[in-house]
């Protein structure tokens, strides 16, 4: 019953966002990302029983950017455990994602695993002392493991894109260095980070990626524990405060699920014990988060009583 009432909103919300005129604006700082289709809407919600609802553009893959962020820190948990809170902190940040005005009152120790700064010195971590090529294999696994879908690619243009242009992030890589804060050779942690940036998947994708997150650490899909309950409570933490940037108490007020946004215009967002889901819509509001994707969640949540609140 309530499986049939989620088909119908899953596909009312596809219906209504595409509709919609005002769609935001699509990120242009990284040339590939400006080829985006500012029409496209997708939604995948995959429910407890491992039935997916999907609407709109849900399989056409996209570039995750961001959403990236939360595997990325799953994996370095994974490896260093809590030790990883030495490299970074777990407070909002209050300022853009590519913001580097704190790092230098507090020692090079960016705010929260999702800025740049610190998705970077997260990437970091994975990498130590491994070849690049190594790391990003390592994350690219992860990603096809936990979807459990082999087709999953990162796509070469656009990291070739954001690798000739991110001068910010060059320029936290380097800042980080400076303060002792980055391990590996700057060229070598900011490859691996555009690269897992530029996995391109679709809605069906990353809503099964991150079952594991819904569900007490376990995928249902595939039977497999991916992290304890424990640390499955703590990522989801980090999404609801700082998944959005300085858009995450906007988020938590309207949508009311943790949430991870990237600049392809993906969102991530968990319902635990109830489902995973993704949206996309590449146009982005102010603090470079999917204007369409955030007001479908926000739509989905209240038709549907999932707000965590
Ligand atoms: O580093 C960047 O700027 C991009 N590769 C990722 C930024 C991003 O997705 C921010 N999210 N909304």
């Amino acid at each position: 019953m309530s499986s049939q009432k989620l088909d119908v909103v899953v596909r009312e919300i596809a219906e209504e966002m595409k509709a919609r005129e005002d769609r935001g604006e699509v990120a242009r700082y990284i040339p590939q990302l400006a080829r985006a289709d500012p029409e496209a809407f997708g939604i995948a919600v995959i429910d407890a029983d491992g039935e997916a609802h999907v609407g709109g553009d849900a399989d056409v893959p996209f570039s995750i950017q961001s959403v990236s962020k939360v595997f990325t820190l799953t994996l370095a948990l994974g490896k260093v455990g809590d030790r990883l809170w030495r490299r970074v902190g777990k407070e909002p940040s209050g300022t853009a994602f590519n913001s580097i005005v704190q790092l230098e009152h507090e020692s090079g120790i960016p705010r929260n695993p999702f800025i740049n700064a610190g998705a970077i010195a997260v990437t970091d971590v994975i990498l130590s002392g491994h070849q690049p090529r190594e790391a990003l294999g390592e994350i690219l696994r992860f990603m096809r493991f936990l979807a459990d879908d082999l087709t999953i690619a990162i796509d070469e243009g656009v990291a070739g894109s954001e690798q000739r242009t991110g001068f910010r992030n060059a320029a936290l890589a380097n800042y980080m260095r400076a303060f002792g804060n980055l391990e590996n050779p700057v060229e070598y942690t900011l490859g691996v980070y555009f690269h897992h940036c530029a996995i391109a998947m679709s809605c069906r994708q990353l809503a099964m990626a991150a079952r594991f997150l819904a569900h007490g650490g376990r995928n249902p899909s595939t039977g497999l524990n991916v992290v304890t309950a424990e640390r499955a409570r703590r990522i989801n933490a980090l999404m609801l405060t700082c998944g959005h940037y300085d858009g995450s108490g906007e988020f938590a007020y309207r949508v009311g699920l943790p949430g991870k946004s990237g600049v392809g215009g993906g969102i991530l967002a968990v319902a635990p014990g109830k489902a995973s889901i993704a949206v996309w819509s590449p146009g982005l509001d102010a603090s470079g988060n999917s204007h369409l994707g955030r007001i479908a969640l926000e739509a989905l949540t209240r038709r549907m009583g999932w707000s965590i609140f």
